[in-house]
């Protein structure tokens, strides 16, 4: 696909619910007693695969006008197939964290790009509690196969702040006899914690340490508020294309998640948030963003977890602010859905930006002039997306090799672009 709009971007817009509270709807519904209804969950392929995987575990997924409702199995039963998580990781990681402790063999694959991403993180963990798992390639990468077994609490200190690695921890701490406990460097986000406490299941929370003790939860009435990480796409090129206003409605402003608009502010950008509420657990608000004169800034430590989803896309927006950006402390950017650090560094200086690579981030000279580029988007929809905002700093043609990646997380986005931007004709 050739994207070839012009800015500026303007009007109000609500963008689909947010692909990591719904998974956990899907998924911790599917291990409830009793139906959970979910709204605003997101139609898209990443969170279908956590439907069929739930599906073969022997739950049902049905939509009734604009509920989608989780009907759990009495109890859950071994997989009579292989689960093919497509493209997404958080499926595949949470999935583990449940499949570890029922009796029976499961095996867990995806594409391509999922069968490069590392899983040891969830094997070592979980072998502790007392589950048998492999993996291909010395327990690196999918598939991996799960014989699950009677589980024992343990105390686990994660590496790295990730969401996906603890939620697989406690989920398997549910059914584990006394407690889990697992401490992360910096707290990454909480919608694991958030819904299951909604859901009954009495979850502590220490400063960075957060334990479970054996629980069933309750079915419960999830509430999805739109997605920050893909609101990121238009709130960036608002920010950065003068003439810009942007208003997302209901967008999920949970504050493990909002890193973005810290960063949007330290900036420069003009960025409101009106109306914040709390719906279900989770915290949303009306967030509109205008254009300004953009400044460099520093981006690590403790706010990469809050907003790494964001970052290639912020690397976008680096391009277009006076001075040096520099971003450290993000080398989990590296075994995203593609290396995102390799990736939007060798399209962005394709493309004609100043940078810098380093193992765990880079630096970004602006303002530079964007030109027309050829993008591969490696299976990564959140390549793709960047680089339509990187077309429209441009303001001349980027190809993108292929687009179906974005069905992943937003397959509403070209739409979206076109009501805030329509093409030129
Ligand atoms: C997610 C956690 C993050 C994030 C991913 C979704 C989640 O990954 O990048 O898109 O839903 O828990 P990690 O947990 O690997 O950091």
């Amino acid at each position: 696909m050739t994207c070839n709009r012009r800015g500026p971007l303007r009007g109000a817009i609500e963008v689909p619910g947010d692909k990591s509270i719904s998974h956990r709807a899907i998924l911790f519904g599917a291990l409830a007693t009793g139906e959970t209804r979910v709204t605003g969950l997101l139609d898209a392929e990443d969170v279908h695969a956590t439907r069929r995987a739930v599906a073969r575990l022997g739950a049902t997924v049905s939509q009734e006008g604009r509920e989608v409702v989780v009907t759990p199995a009495e109890t859950l039963r071994e997989p009579d197939d292989v689960i093919d998580c497509g493209n997404s990781g958080t499926s595949l990681r949470l999935l583990a964290g449940v499949l570890a402790g029922l009796p029976g063999l499961s095996v867990l694959t995806g594409d391509a790009s999922l069968r490069r991403r590392p899983v040891r993180r969830v094997i070592e963990p979980l072998r502790r509690m007392g589950a048998e798992l492999i993996a291909r390639d010395g327990d690196r990468v999918p598939p991996l196969v799960i014989r699950g077994k009677p589980l024992t609490g343990v105390k686990h200190e994660l590496q790295v702040a990730s969401a996906q690695v603890k939620s697989a921890i406690l989920l398997a701490g549910l059914r584990a006899s006394g407690e889990t406990s697992v401490r992360e460097p910096e707290r990454s986000r909480d919608h694991t914690e958030r819904m299951l406490r909604g859901m009954g299941v009495p979850v502590r929370v220490d400063g960075l340490t957060v334990s479970v003790t054996p629980s069933r939860p309750t079915g419960t009435r999830v509430d999805v508020p739109g997605d920050i990480s893909s609101a990121a796409f238009f709130l960036c090129a608002a920010a950065g294309l003068p003439g810009s206003e942007v208003t997302v409605r209901n967008m999920g402003v949970n504050p493990t998640r909002t890193g973005l608009l810290d960063v949007l502010r330290a900036m420069g950008a003009e960025v409101t948030v009106a109306g914040e509420r709390e719906v279900a657990g989770e915290p949303r608000a009306d967030v509109t963003v205008r254009a300004s004169r953009l400044e460099a800034t520093e981006i690590r430590g403790e706010i990469i977890p809050r907003l790494i989803d964001e970052l290639p896309v912020l690397m976008v927006l680096a391009t277009q602010a006076r001075g040096r950006t520099v971003i450290r402390d993000a080398r989990e950017l590296r075994v995203k859905e593609s290396d995102r650090l390799a990736a939007m560094g060798e399209t962005l200086a394709a493309a004609g930006a100043r940078l810098e690579l380093f193992d765990d981030g880079c630096a970004i000279e602006g303002p530079a002039r964007l030109g027309e580029v050829s993008v591969t988007t490696r299976l990564d929809h959140r390549i793709a997306m960047s680089m339509a905002v990187a077309q429209l700093f441009a303001g001349e043609p980027v190809h993108l090799d292929d687009v179906s990646c974005i069905a992943t997380s937003f397959p509403s986005f070209f739409p979206l672009l076109d009501a805030l931007c329509p093409r030129a004709t």
